[in-house]
């Protein structure tokens, strides 16, 4: 499938898609936007395709945020209906029922670390920097921001990111969670295809329940978010899945996962 300012490929089940305008070091225009959408749309509805790789094209630049050309011409209006387009699409991503992890290989600033906290997992290579620079522009963190960060990290941390616009580096990302695993750039690629392959080894059924426990839990009270767990739990219960993993376990061998 062809998608504007992207490559897409799949291999293995796993499909990566690339932010492909390297020399602007892949930024985000609409056109960008609206091919992630109808990338991410096909990719819910390809059961081959069982997890994600999102990554950014070349080795300078993850995503450095929204085409800043696009933001200079915005009116309020159209600033508002552009800020929840692009959350819409990354609510999208959040919300595949497939793991999505980014595979964040240079600079993840603005909408372009919006974008990989959209994602599921984190992993970065040692060059990456990660920041929400919007105030040095004026403008407000658009595309999720100021809502995924302090989630991931913590209200202090997030203020001081969002207040400074300083860019962090991918060891300080490491240490406060916003990444899972920094590595070498020449192995990043295939340190994300490894997590995904490992997590495409579980139950398929109880991995979509898991991503969706932990999304849905989070925006929840607790106790209706433990209501769900329980409820996604026995939903488990009714699976070939279940009765395969336990009697694999007990008989020392492992799983063959049907998906159902
Ligand atoms: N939107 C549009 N174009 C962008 C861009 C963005 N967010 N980020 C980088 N580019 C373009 C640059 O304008 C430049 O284009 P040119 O070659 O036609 O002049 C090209 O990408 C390379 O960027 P450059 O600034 O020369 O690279 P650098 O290595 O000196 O600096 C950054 C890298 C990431 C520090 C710098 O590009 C930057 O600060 N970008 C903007 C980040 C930002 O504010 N993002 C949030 C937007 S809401």
């Amino acid at each position: 499938m062809a998608y504007t300012n992207l490559l897409y490929e799949v291999s293995d089940g796993i499909a990566q898609v690339t932010v492909n305008r390297p020399d602007k070091l892949n930024p985000l225009d609409g056109d960008t936007i609206e091919a992630l959408a109808q990338c991410f749309a096909d990719i819910a509805a390809d059961s081959a395709v069982k997890a994600v790789i999102l990554t950014g094209a070349g080795e300078k630049a993850f995503v450095a945020g929204a085409d800043i050309n696009h933001l200079t011409k915005l009116t309020a209006l159209e600033g508002r209906a552009w800020g929840l387009r692009g959350q819409q699409v990354f609510s999208q991503i959040e919300n595949l029922p497939k793991p999505v992890i980014a595979a964040i290989n240079g600079w993840a600033l603005g909408g372009g670390l919006e974008l990989a906290m959209a994602c599921h997992l984190r992993v970065a290579s040692p060059n990456a920097k990660l920041g929400q620079p919007e105030v040095k522009l004026g403008i407000v963190p658009g595309y999720g921001g100021t809502q995924r960060l302090p989630r991931l990290v913590g209200k202090g941390r997030a203020l001081e990111i969002i207040l400074t616009g300083e860019p962090i580096t991918a060891d300080e990302a490491h240490r406060i969670g916003l990444v899972n695993r920094v590595v070498p750039q020449e192995q990043l690629l295939a340190e994300a295809n490894a997590i995904a392959a490992k997590i495409l080894e579980n139950g398929p059924v109880a991995v979509e329940l898991c991503l969706d426990a932990v999304n849905r839990g989070l925006d929840m009270p607790l106790n209706e978010a433990l209501r769900w767990e329980a409820a996604q739990f026995g939903l488990s219960c009714a699976t070939e899945d279940i009765r395969e993993g336990t009697t694999a376990f007990l008989e020392k061998r492992k799983a063959k996962f049907q998906g159902r």
